[in-house]
């Protein structure tokens, strides 16, 4: 017989969710301006935080609240300027479809009914946002995931039956920048190619793939009877958000009839803009896209898709037919085109998002923080103790504090010092960085409550927290 009782995992349900209310409040108020400095974890904490597993529970507000004064304790890359990496934002209506998805649960593995079909319209919405014709595409855990997906597909169409056989004494090769995030190189290496079959194909004084010496590269694998996988360009490097020049590597590829991937985890997102669109000419020609919506469209992590100019890639490279999961006629499951088995509603968060703020709304963000960019970037121009070693193409600015009297052997050091001083003071959250061999500090602004005007906050702090650094040893 079916109980009746209806089973609670909270007996105190209606308290929590008071509380949870009052803390989400808390933490999205606390991210409207800086916080004067970064919170230290208390005795009290560390000690709680060294205890052995509890065999008994305890009330839930109590746990409720030491994870409040954790998080609060922790670097979030939501708080305005916080401008280490590439962060995001915590975007409220991506938080939002977070909580919804993980009360529902839904799995993306297999039919999941109409989030199957929200799923497919957020891909659809997401090349429509960048100009970019998809035909299929899926919501990943990562713009890692996201790139390891790409470079499967583009090896089994290069090479069909690689997934059963292996490429065995075959010899081929991949190409990207040598400016490419090293997720790539992670990828070409779980693929089990061997990183060594990486081009890494030289840049120009802007940090972008230098597309004559890619067909150099292919001319010669060409000549050598070596097999091309995918030439990888990326649309917004990590270090310094240089896009790499789509149209024209889009030319070198159809030559040499070779796939393209753009990698566009951090910047695709700009090509919706005005300002920044123009960099991404060509990217229409890409065989396969990535784009990290918990990067610079702010909704929390994880959300990255992979997006395919064409139908079939990626079934042929991750189809299967299994015992326990038979297909209906010839229609294939989610699993079917994904590398991930089990995999949570990520894209509600895109879809809300875009739903609540609409498509202008997120292209005035993105301008803003090219502004910001900007402004930081003509801000040091013009100062006597500050050195701009980028001109941005995106939103990443990278720069030296060059205080008068300063050896410039010891700029590098001193620099370094600087960026962990200023990581220790918390008005503003920076990481170091190394440029052409020059370290330095490097802003990335994603997020859209960086103001304007705390730009300026970032030059004083670090010209204050410079200045009172002992001079290096
Ligand atoms: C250009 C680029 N590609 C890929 C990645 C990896 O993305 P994820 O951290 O989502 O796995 C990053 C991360 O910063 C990146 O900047």
């Amino acid at each position: 017989m079916i109980s009746s009782a209806v089973k609670q995992s909270l007996v105190d349900r209606g308290d929590v969710l008071e509380d949870l209310v009052r803390y989400l409040r808390m933490a999205w108020e606390s991210f409207d301006r800086p916080r004067p400095s970064e919170p230290v974890v208390d005795s009290d904490l560390l000690r709680r935080l060294v205890r052995d597993i509890p065999q008994e529970g305890s009330p839930t507000s109590a746990a409720l609240d030491d994870a409040v004064r954790i998080l609060d304790a922790s670097v979030s890359p939501a708080r305005p300027l916080y401008l280490a990496y590439i962060g995001s934002s915590g975007l409220e209506t991506g938080v939002l479809a977070a909580a919804l998805t993980s009360a529902y649960d839904a799995n993306l593995a297999t039919a999941a009914g109409a989030a199957d079909l929200l799923d497919r319209q957020a891909v659809r919405w997401a090349g429509q946002f960048i100009g970019f014709p998809v035909a299929e595409g899926h919501f990943t855990s990562g713009g890692q995931i996201s790139n390891l997906t790409a470079v499967l597909a583009a090896r089994e169409h290069a090479l069909p039956g690689t997934r059963e056989n292996g490429v065995g004494a075959r010899e081929v090769a991949l190409y990207c920048s040598a400016e490419a995030h090293h997720s790539i190189a992670r990828a070409v290496e779980a693929a089990g190619l061997g990183s060594r079959c990486l081009r890494r194909i030289a840049v120009d004084t802007r940090h972008r793939m230098d597309p004559a010496a890619l067909g150099n590269a292919l001319q010669e694998d060409a000549r050598r009877g070596v097999t091309p996988i995918a030439v990888i360009a990326t649309a917004g490097t990590t270090l310094t958000g240089a896009v790499d020049p789509l149209d024209v590597i889009a030319e070198v590829c159809a030559q040499h009839d070779v796939w393209l991937h753009v990698d566009g985890a951090y910047g695709v997102p700009a090509a919706a803009t005005a300002t920044a669109g123009h960099w991404f000419h060509g990217l229409e020609r890409a065989d396969s896209v990535t784009m990290d919506a918990h990067k610079w469209l702010g909704v929390p992590k994880s959300c990255s898709l992979i997006l395919m100019r064409e139908t079939g890639h990626l079934r042929a490279a991750f189809g299967h037919q299994e015992t326990y999961m038979l297909h209906e006629g010839d229609t294939a499951n989610a699993v079917d085109h994904t590398l991930e088995y089990s995999r949570p509603f990520n894209s509600l968060k895109l879809w809300l998002a875009l739903r609540v703020h609409g498509a202008e709304q997120y292209r005035s963000w993105l301008e803003g923080t090219l502004d910001n960019a900007n402004l930081l970037a003509a801000t040091i121009r013009a100062r006597p103790d500050f050195a701009l070693l980028n001109t941005p193409m995106l939103s990443t600015v990278c720069f030296q504090h060059t205080p008068p009297g300063l050896p410039a052997d010891q700029l590098n050091e001193h620099n370094e010092r600087l960026a962990h001083a200023m990581q220790r003071d918390g008005r503003v959250y920076i990481a170091p960085a190394l440029v052409d061999g020059r370290t330095c500090l490097r802003a990335c602004f994603v997020n859209y409550r960086t103001t304007a005007e705390s730009v300026d906050l970032v030059l004083e702090v670090a010209a204050q927290l410079g200045r009172s650094l002992d001079p290096p040893c």
